[in-house]
């Protein structure tokens, strides 16, 4: 898989990264089984993955990713996060210097390595300004524990103030075929300040892969029914609607609606890499032809239903 680089870094990344949250399991994706995350993290570098992002509250993401790494860490950039912090069921934001030096310190006993290769906010703290954050984290980079800084979940107004702080290295924020927005409304000012980005979320929870006949069963606490927001009612309709002509155009390309969806967000400028999690081998292994497919013009209208 041919790396990108991410922004003005020195950072090379595999287009197609495998995120952790799901493979990690807990209350938002359920149980993991041990075997088959291993497995899906080993045909993750077997396909030619070179990028990893986890963060504290995925679950077991962090150990598992350490034991996978072992003996491997050089060939992977290793991206966490931090400013997330769970409370039971709940999740609280807590950006506080203290609590972001902790998570790191915890984060890199889990993943068995003494630097991480971009380290994000994970989502702006209503009670702690940005610029503070931020200035906990260039600390950070200067004792040599992170090698570089990104944000997530940001708005553009939020970016710019950051990027007046301090060098940023990318954004991540969702970006999807059925949430295009999030990605669109930071993408230009990404390219204009030469920040790299990273999509998530790219099959929504799954459901552009076109595996959903109807309405899956889902626990109220599993993150597809809180987060993605498109497996109920009419929402699922239409979600199912764009993931029927992810599928059309997949069948036409020879490959499968896994990869159309994660290559709609690879065709459009300013993107470094998409994040598609998994929590098998099968599905690592069709993720990653996402990198291999190349889209017309025709073709990413056919997908927005843009005619
Ligand atoms: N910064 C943030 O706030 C933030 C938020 C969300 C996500 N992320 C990052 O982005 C990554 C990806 O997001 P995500 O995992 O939430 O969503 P996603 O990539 O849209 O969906 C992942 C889920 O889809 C299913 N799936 C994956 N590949 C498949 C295939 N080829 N065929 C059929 N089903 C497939 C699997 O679930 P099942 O097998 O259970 O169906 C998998 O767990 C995360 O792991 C995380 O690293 C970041």
């Amino acid at each position: 898989m041919q790396s990108h680089r991410l922004g003005q870094t020195e950072l090379y990344l595999s287009p197609v990264g495998l995120g952790g949250w799901a493979l990690g399991g807990g209350t938002d994706w359920g149980p993991t089984d041990e075997t088959a995350a291993c497995n899906t993290l080993a045909a993750a570098l077997d396909a030619g993955i070179t990028f990893l992002d986890t963060a504290p509250i995925y679950g077991q993401s962090e150990a598992l990713i350490g034991r996978a790494l072992q003996g491997r860490r050089q060939r992977v950039v290793l991206a966490g996060k931090c400013g997330l912090v769970k409370n039971g069921s709940w999740t609280d934001h807590d950006l506080r210097p203290q609590t972001l030096i902790r998570q790191l310190e915890e984060s890199l006993t889990r993943l068995q390595t003494d630097y991480l290769d971009l380290y994000q906010i994970h989502y702006p703290d209503p009670k702690v300004p940005l610029e503070a954050a931020l200035e906990t984290l260039v600390r950070l980079r200067e004792q040599g524990k992170i090698r570089y800084i990104g944000l997530c979940n940001v708005t553009e107004a939020e970016l710019r103030r950051a990027a007046a702080v301090c060098k940023i290295a990318s954004v991540q924020n969702e970006f999807s075929l059925l949430h295009p927005q999030k990605g669109r409304a930071v993408l230009p000012a990404c390219r204009e300040l030469g920040i790299g980005f990273i999509g998530y979320g790219t099959l929504c929870g799954g459901i552009l892969s076109g595996k959903y006949r109807q309405e899956p069963n889902l626990r109220r606490a599993d993150a597809r029914n809180y987060f993605y927001k498109c497996y109920r009612g009419d929402a699922f309709l239409q979600a199912n609607q764009t993931a029927a002509r992810v599928k059309e155009l997949a069948d036409q390309k020879h490959t499968c609606a896994a990869a159309v969806a994660g290559a709609w967000a690879l065709e459009q400028a300013g993107v470094s890499g998409v994040l598609m999690g998994a929590r098998t081998a099968e599905q690592v292994r069709q993720n990653a032809q996402a990198a291999q497919v190349a889209l017309t013009e025709e073709e990413m209208h056919f997908l927005e239903n843009d005619k």
